[in-house]
């Protein structure tokens, strides 16, 4: 691999007041409880965050975007919030929370953070106010509660389920002390619904959003952002009715739950809170929506951004790739906003292990919230014998190294530069934390194997991680995959995203590529406007390289041949 280009023209300043600085920028996300513990208490904490911030500086990323670091029972990993306002205490203070944001700017990296609107925690305030107050009080109007269908109301409102498993509704005790009202989750029952038709509701959001704004947070990645608007006034539709009117009920809006038309007066009023900051906050929508419906939660006038899981959920595939990207730059286009691309991130099978799965097992077509693949090696055991570890790296490097080289933001997911696989069988079920674990029983194994901390180093009790333990178990095998020693090598896969990621920054000028003909359907060829093309060989036939200079190569070239399963960029 050489690199002959020099690095990037623009500088931090330039970077930090740009209001477009979004578009193209490399963000990686960072799953707090997992990357770095300062205090030993084998929790990944803010000060941990704080003092990596020069291996991100010379990893290269534009933007550090923060799972939930929020007061939590952990009940979904931190997306039950207890208080929206607040740190953790065992991960740092508002203090130590100022003084990471402080760093990450002083080193030119923009800050975003999770914000998770559609429910809140049960030991939330506000849900503790619900289930003292009686019924039709105000404080109940907060979350979305019903009777019981039965006689004496024994049964859920209806019969939906939750996105983990299990019912949808859950019945709570009255003050009195007999059964009572049921509430909605669409998640674990730790996570009761919010009534976004409540106004308190939407003024206590805005002020979320103004807290962390006002204290340099440069913007918002926005969790289930299609659920918030809800339609239950009339008697509820059962699943099956749901599942009969299909399609319809999501093109249309018109779904009960899920990506309703109303939801977007929301992100209308939050546009404008975003815009009274300058630069402008920035936001973007976790949607899992129809994607002719995704242009609405990227547009200017919303969240400005939406993400795309469509290459995630793509098989390593020439046909599939080419169409993906096509089909979402023009959607990027038509809705004024640019494109995203994610592999990885804290609900998927990490892209290493999944392009090193049997091809039987590898079609991810309608599995939405993980790739089918991943989910099947998981529940069949999740032995790490069962992939190809090697092929599924050197996918993975291909596949990070063409998305480098597209327009649009890049989502990376911690670990992801280390091509760390997916912890499988190496988790013993008695430290699992997933509730999708519990609630799903035989069904899903659960988000856990990608959520393991962080190998900083090839010894110590966690790798480095902390100077204890780690609060879920790293595999033997972490020592290999650790920071400490792909540092050191030159055709590390971090050596190979620091080098990408430098690289890419001067791709920033324009959105547009242009696809070369390559008389092979399992190769892919791109121009940017800059001049710089990116190769990417698909199968496993050498490819003739076309002439140029080599910037950069996600494995070695064989000669002027670009072997299988490898992305070259060409000046
Ligand atoms: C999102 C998060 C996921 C979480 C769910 C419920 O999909 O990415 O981790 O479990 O929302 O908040
Ligand atoms: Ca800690």
């Amino acid at each position: 691999m050489t690199t002959t280009a020099t690095l990037a023209t623009r500088t931090d300043a330039e970077h930090m007041a740009d209001p477009d600085w979004w578009r193209q920028a490399s963000v990686y996300q960072i799953y707090p409880r997992s990357f770095a513990d300062s205090n030993g208490d084998g929790i990944g904490d803010i000060n941990g965050i704080t003092a990596k911030v020069p291996y991100l500086k010379a990893l290269g990323v534009d933007a550090v975007w923060l799972s939930p670091f929020y007061p939590s029972a952990l009940a979904d990993g931190g997306y039950d919030v207890d208080e929206y306002r607040n740190v953790d205490p065992r991960l740092g203070t508002l203090e130590d929370f100022d003084a990471m944001a402080s760093a990450l700017h002083t080193a030119g990296i923009k800050l975003i953070v999770d914000i998770v609107p559609n429910h809140s925690s049960n030991r939330h305030e506000w849900f503790q106010e619900a289930l003292a107050a009686p019924k039709g009080s105000p404080a109940r109007d907060r979350y979305i509660f019903r009777d019981g269908l039965g006689d004496q109301g024994e049964l859920p409102p209806s019969d939906w389920h939750s996105v983990f498993g299990g019912p949808a509704w859950e019945r709570i005790t009255e003050p009195d002390g007999t059964p009572g009202q049921w509430y909605m989750h669409i998640f674990a029952k730790e996570q009761p619904d919010l009534n976004w038709d409540n106004p308190e509701v939407r003024e206590d959001f805005l002020k979320t959003l103004r807290f962390w704004s006002d204290r340099g947070v440069d913007g918002f990645r926005i969790d289930v952002a299609h659920a918030l608007t809800k339609n239950l006034e009339e008697t509820l539709p059962t699943t099956a009715d749901l599942e009969a009117e299909g399609e319809a009920l999501y093109l249309e809006g018109r779904h009960p739950y899920w990506d309703r038309n109303e939801v977007h007066e929301i992100y209308a009023e939050w546009r404008k809170l975003f815009n009274e900051y300058n630069p402008p906050r920035t936001a973007v929508a976790e949607a899992w929506v129809h994607a002719d419906r995704r242009a609405r939660y990227a547009s200017p006038e919303g969240l400005g951004q939406a993400f795309n899981f469509d290459l995630l959920q793509a098989d390593f595939d020439a046909a599939q790739f080419r169409k993906t990207i096509t089909k979402n730059l023009a959607e990027a286009e038509a809705s004024g906003a640019s494109s995203t691309w994610v592999f990885s991130n804290h609900d998927v099978v990490r892209h290493a292990t999944r392009y090193g799965l049997p091809a039987s097992a590898s079609s991810a077509e309608g599995d939405i919230m993980s790739g089918q693949a991943g989910k099947q090696w998981l529940l069949a055991g999740g032995r790490q014998e069962d992939v190809d570890v090697e092929l599924g790296l050197r996918r993975a490097r291909a596949a990070s190294l063409l998305m480098f080289a597209l327009p649009g933001s890049a989502y990376l997911y911690q670990g992801e530069e280390l091509g760390l696989q997916e912890v499988g069988s190496e988790i013993p079920d008695s430290e699992r934390q997933d509730p999708s674990f519990f609630r799903n029983k035989g069904v899903e194994i659960g988000r856990d194997g990608c959520r393991v901390p962080l190998p900083w180093t090839a010894g110590g009790s966690s790798f480095g991680f902390g100077p204890a333990g780690s609060h879920l178990p790293q595999p033997a095998w972490f020592a290999d995959s650790s920071v400490e020693v792909q540092e050191a090598q030159e055709d590390s896969t971090l050596s190979l995203y620091r080098r990408a990621l430098a690289l890419r920054s001067q791709l920033q000028a324009d959105e547009t590529l242009e696809w070369l003909e390559t008389g092979r359907p399992d190769v892919l060829v791109f121009r940017r406007p800059n001049g710089w093309t990116s190769v990417t060989n698909f199968g496993t036939e050498p490819f003739e390289l076309p002439a140029g200079d080599v910037l950069v190569s996600s494995s070695p070239l064989e000669g002027a041949f670009l072997p299988g399963a490898t992305t070259a960029w060409l000046q």
